[in-house]
């Protein structure tokens, strides 16, 4: 099964009321453990690559590591840059064979935004790599504030239609509520539902990207703490409020997050357990079928299970 494109996926994904798992991947244990997950299950997958993990593990080798994903899994992948930075780093990817990116242009003013991801699709589109861009803000905990502060901050629905039109992006992240990281929420969870979809009617049929979408499970915090781990009390995306946004226009949902929970709570409970141990194999094994446990666990959430063939 050769490497697909995230446009195959997202149209099957769309009228399917599921949506494609995007989850980060770093290191070989990290994507021996997603793709035997997605591959039980059945199930399509981005595999994502961020710019610090390009540089982490080298463009190479993370190529070649899912050249044998591909080969050995014969599952529909798409290998993604997630939050290209630049114009260059997009390029470079594209040749470099990855088959979707996406340009992050949120910071900038909406016109600069626009502008600069038309010059990664006019470059993209001719290669038949697809675009993911991004309007509106993840704020992280200390930026929800109250209801005015959401209209700058989280993704206006009119002017998603018109970054839509004149970017010729193919797919875009939506701010409604969510963050990156551990540390989503003071209180209690909320996501901006109309929004999302409001979005959805003035883009019927272009699929949404919902980025920060860990739910930062507490039994993994709390294992992590258990075992030696100094982690502060955390809040993610309730999964039941994942379930319900990929019912409709989200069809790809970024997962990074909760895997490292998952890892890092592992390779501290093996550590703590067997202390006389220095074989790699014996943490970094465990905490590849906790990867793999976790990820499976998420095509369930997102309703993909069953999807790829
Ligand atoms: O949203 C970002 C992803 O979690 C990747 O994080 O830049 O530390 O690799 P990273
Ligand atoms: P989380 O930090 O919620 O896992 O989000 C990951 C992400 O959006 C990667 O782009
Ligand atoms: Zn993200």
């Amino acid at each position: 099964m050769p490497k697909v494109s995230t446009k195959e996926l997202f149209e099957k994904a769309y009228g399917g009321g599921y949506a494609i798992g995007a989850f980060n991947v770093n290191n070989m244990e990290i994507i021996q453990g997603i793709v035997e997950a997605a591959e039980e299950e059945n199930a399509p997958l981005i595999l994502q690559i961020s710019k610090g993990a390009r540089s982490y593990a080298k463009h190479e080798y993370l190529m070649k590591l899912i050249e044998a994903a591909l080969e050995l899994s014969g599952l529909p992948i798409v290998v993604h840059l997630d939050h290209g930075d630049s114009f260059e780093l997009c390029k470079a990817v594209i040749d470099g064979g990855f088959s979707s990116v996406m340009i992050d242009g949120s910071h900038l003013p909406f016109d600069e935004n626009i502008a600069l991801v038309k010059k990664v699709v006019d470059y993209a589109h001719p290669r038949g790599v697809p675009v993911e861009a991004e309007l509106g803000k993840l704020a992280g905990i200390e930026e929800h504030v109250n209801v005015s502060e959401k209209d700058a901050i989280f993704t206006n629905p009119d002017e998603a239609q018109e970054f839509v039109e004149r970017s010729g992006c193919d797919s875009l992240a939506v701010a409604i509520g969510t963050s990156h990281g551990a540390y989503k929420f003071k209180t209690e969870p909320q996501l901006d539902f109309e929004r999302l979809h409001q979005i959805e009617e003035k883009l019927p049929g272009f699929p949404l990207v919902l980025h920060g979408a860990s739910s930062v499970l507490k039994e993994f915090v709390d294992m992590c703490n258990q075992y030696g781990g100094k982690l502060p009390g955390a809040m993610g995306v309730p999964e039941s409020m994942i379930s319900e946004a990929v019912k409709t226009g989200v069809c790809k949902v970024n997962i990074d997050t909760d895997l490292r929970l998952a890892m890092t709570a592992e390779i501290r409970k093996a550590f703590v357990e067997n202390p006389e141990n220095f074989d790699p194999r014996k943490y970094l094994g465990p905490a590849r079928t906790a990867i793999k446990e976790m990820v499976k666990h998420k095509l369930h959430v997102l309703n993909c299970v069953g999807k790829a063939k």
